[in-house]
């Protein structure tokens, strides 16, 4: 299992070393809020550009922000490896997928737990990533909802019957209770913040999510 810890419940006055304390990780992801599309805000592009300076890892950034289409270009340039949207906030998906692989940058695309599944089909081939929302988008630390298992096994039986490649990325809530259960529904890459700064251990936390 690919891990992808999220910093949003790090401490953010030491930020650095936070960062640095999950460089064991092979993904990083961004957690990044608006204040329109989710009631938080956290941080721009400036994050990306900065912890590139200091991380060699994938960065997996996540957009939960309105009008997607005219924040892309700004995290390509700081150094997104791969830029997810949320289907809700984009005018034309199919648009903002051919900008961001334009730019030689993955795409992903994400929905809320109150998005039907569904609703992403229309452009599920053209995408490099699927992320599935376990929690409300907003904030870390939150339970896992359940309805998450059936909307990933979805994703993979689709893929399996369609012969497509994309990734099931799966995020919030997940810990070493709720690992087991994404993994046999079909999840390539689990997301966790809390799960993992919540230990001073951080390198075991990510170690018991990949080997789950
Ligand atoms: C929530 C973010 C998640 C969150 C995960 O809007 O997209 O990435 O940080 O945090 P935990 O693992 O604490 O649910
Ligand atoms: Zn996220």
């Amino acid at each position: 299992m690919i891990v992808s810890p999220s910093f949003l419940t790090a401490d953010f006055m030491n930020l650095e070393a936070e960062i640095r304390s999950i460089s064991f990780s092979q993904w990083l992801h961004f957690d990044v809020m608006d204040g329109r599309f989710v009631p938080a805000y956290t941080y721009n592009q400036e994050i990306v550009r900065m912890a590139k300076s200091i991380s060699r890892q994938y960065f997996d950034v996540h957009l939960m922000i309105e009008e997607p289409e005219k924040a892309v270009a700004a995290y390509a340039e700081a150094g997104a490896d791969l830029i997810t949207f949320h289907l809700e906030a984009a005018a034309d998906p199919g648009v903002l997928i051919r900008q961001i692989k334009g730019m030689d940058v993955a795409c992903g695309i994400s929905i809320k737990p109150g998005t039907a599944v569904e609703e992403l089909l229309p452009w599920i081939d053209q995408v490099d990533l699927v992320l599935v929302m376990s929690v409300e988008p907003g904030k870390g630390g939150q339970a896992f909802l359940n309805n998450a298992l059936d909307r990933i096994r979805f994703l993979a039986d689709y893929r399996k019957a369609n012969g497509l490649k994309y990734w099931i990325e799966v995020d919030g809530g997940i810990n070493r209770t709720t690992i087991a259960g994404v993994k046999e529904a079909g999840a390539d890459v689990v997301v966790a913040g809390s799960f993992i700064f919540s230990r001073t251990d951080r390198k075991a936390a990510i170690m018991e999510l990949e080997n789950a």
